[in-house]
């Protein structure tokens, strides 16, 4: 064999790995991550607070303890008893996890994935439910919110009859946008839907309402959660609520060990100290009427109720939102510039609450960032 190397040889060998690559996955942009090294991060939704030292040091010992020579097996179904607990679980319905709910909706997608059928989601919504669409080859159509980005209603109800979709994604709340839906027009989806309906609750934690009786009422929805805006993004749990037939036969697609022993062993411990993670949920929602409030008072600046982590504004007219982020990112904090994502986020930047401290921090960037830009 010629070990020499040979410069000519990775181009050779990429060309040929990209003509046996399917042609649509080298047009996908991949999900893209903000590098944030020395910023503060208010980019992605995280909970800003970390375990207190002597959780940590249990927490530590307890994985230390965990059989990282066994794969996954008995502690996977305590994790699953616990969420459902945790979740209070109807009667009749069972649970599956993700790792992450983002391959939920990755595995929804698949099982799905028949000819003909149709996925839909209001838009601007949350990009994994179009991408896992594109992804499995499932024909995806967004439904444009209103203007305030509610649903909607005629525009989801004209789509659902033209396309007849055998899923549709309700992110309550929604992101980018972090508001809930209204009640009776989610209502009216639901029982327009000819198909199945996915609650997608991710920002649970923080808002005033939720799905579960719509699923208790209605055979055809699922509710989906995770861990991670509870607390533990690193840990990569997701969950998703169903009628028991439904969740067992979804569950087949499921990869046999998806969910490692630590972050099951971890996700167990966060659930037995559920109260600590309360109290940083409750100390966001406060922290949120706070921001919410002080971004208001900047003249122009439209601020969009939230029942999420996270806050979108529309900047004042002329504001140019890729100067105002790079101001913001420039006295080190990072948001998210999100107006390019759709056309009804225009002049929109979201921000995830953090600490008090970082708050602080974040409306004195934006403040000044706002300034410089002000036409
Ligand atoms: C609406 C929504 N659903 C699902 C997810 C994915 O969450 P996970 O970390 O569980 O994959 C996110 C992440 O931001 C989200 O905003």
């Amino acid at each position: 064999m010629n070990t020499k190397p040979n410069s000519s040889r990775p181009s050779d060998l990429a060309a040929r790995v990209l003509r046996l690559l399917r042609p649509d996955v080298q047009g996908l942009h991949a999900y893209a991550v903000q590098p944030s090294a020395g910023l503060v991060k208010l980019d992605i939704m995280e909970n800003p607070f970390g375990l207190p030292p002597v959780l940590q040091q249990a927490l530590g010992e307890r994985l230390g303890r965990v059989a990282l020579n066994r794969y996954p097996a008995e502690r996977i179904e305590d994790l699953k008893r616990a969420l459902a607990l945790h979740a209070r679980l109807p009667e009749g319905c069972e649970l599956m996890l993700g790792n992450g709910s983002d391959e939920l909706i990755s595995l929804l997608t698949l099982a799905l994935d028949v000819p003909g059928n149709v996925v839909i989601a209001p838009v601007p919504g949350f990009v994994m439910y179009e991408m896992s669409a594109k992804l499995q080859g499932v024909r995806f159509v967004g439904v444009p919110t209103t203007a305030d980005f509610d649903l909607d209603l005629p525009a989801m109800l004209a789509a659902i009859e033209q396309h007849q979709p055998a899923l549709i994604w309700l992110a309550y709340p929604n992101n980018p946008t972090a508001n809930l839906w209204d009640a009776s027009a989610v209502e009216r989806v639901i029982e327009s839907a000819p198909g199945l309906v996915v609650m997608d609750e991710a920002y649970q934690p923080f808002a005033e309402r939720d799905s579960m009786a719509w699923m208790q009422h209605y055979e055809h929805v699922l509710v989906m959660r995770t861990m991670s805006k509870f607390g533990l993004a690193g840990v990569r749990i997701g969950y998703l609520m169903g009628r028991a037939a439904l969740v067992r036969e979804l569950d087949k697609l499921r990869p046999p060990f998806n969910v490692s022993v630590l972050n099951a062993e971890a996700a167990l411990f966060a659930l037995e100290h559920a109260h600590e993670y309360e109290q940083q949920a409750g100390l966001i929602r406060s922290e949120r009427t706070r921001v919410l409030r002080a971004l208001t008072q900047q003249t122009g600046v439209r601020v969009f109720d939230s029942q999420a982590n996270m806050v979108l504004l529309r900047l004042p007219e002329g504001c140019d939102p890729a100067r105002v982020f790079s101001g913001i990112k420039a006295r080190k904090v990072l948001v998210k510039n999100v107006s390019g994502l759709h056309p009804l986020l225009a002049g929109c930047l979201r921000v995830t609450i953090g600490t008090p401290e970082e708050n602080t921090l974040l409306l004195a960037a934006f403040e000044a960032a706002l300034q410089e830009s002000r036409p």
